[in-house]
């Protein structure tokens, strides 16, 4: 079974938290962690309004701090999940050679919202369109482990 697994997304403050918080909620017992591929971020709390939206459903993302991806994660972790096709082209360019880490879409764990990405609510300003999906993924990618 993977144990530890890795949210990726561009700033690591609206959907890779989101993905993170709502997944623990569900799967406290698996490892997790979030991180972006950009560093403008780094060290600050998830964006207000995605915090403000995701304790609304009863998920507290205040502890989470942004951190950027880097190559070691390929080996700290058993799985990468970004959430757009940028953000898995961005790690896949850090990936060792030899390594074979799974790097998947969030949505490919909810194919009925029918979105290939999970839209980026920091310029969609629909901090709960990004939850409804954040949430169906992450019982998704629960029932797959
Ligand atoms: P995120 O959203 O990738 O979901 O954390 C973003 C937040 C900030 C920026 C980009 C995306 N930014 O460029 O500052």
């Amino acid at each position: 079974m993977t144990t530890k697994i890795l949210f990726v997304c561009l700033g690591n403050i609206c959907r890779s938290p989101a993905a993170e918080g709502v997944f623990r909620s569900l799967a406290p017992e698996v490892e997790t962690d979030s991180a972006g591929t950009g560093s403008w971020h780094v060290g600050e709390p998830p964006y207000g309004p995605m915090q403000a939206a995701a304790q609304a459903r009863g998920h507290d993302l205040s502890d989470l701090r942004a951190r950027q991806f880097h190559t070691g994660d390929f080996s700290a972790f058993d799985l990468i999940i970004g959430m757009d096709d940028a953000n898995i082209e961005d790690i896949e360019r850090l990936r060792p050679a030899g390594n074979a880490t799974p790097v998947k879409r969030f949505t490919d764990y909810a194919p009925g919202c029918g979105l290939d990405h999970v839209p980026d609510p920091y310029y969609t300003r629909d901090f709960d369109a990004v939850l409804d999906i954040v949430e169906e993924a992450a019982k998704g990618l629960r029932a797959s482990l």
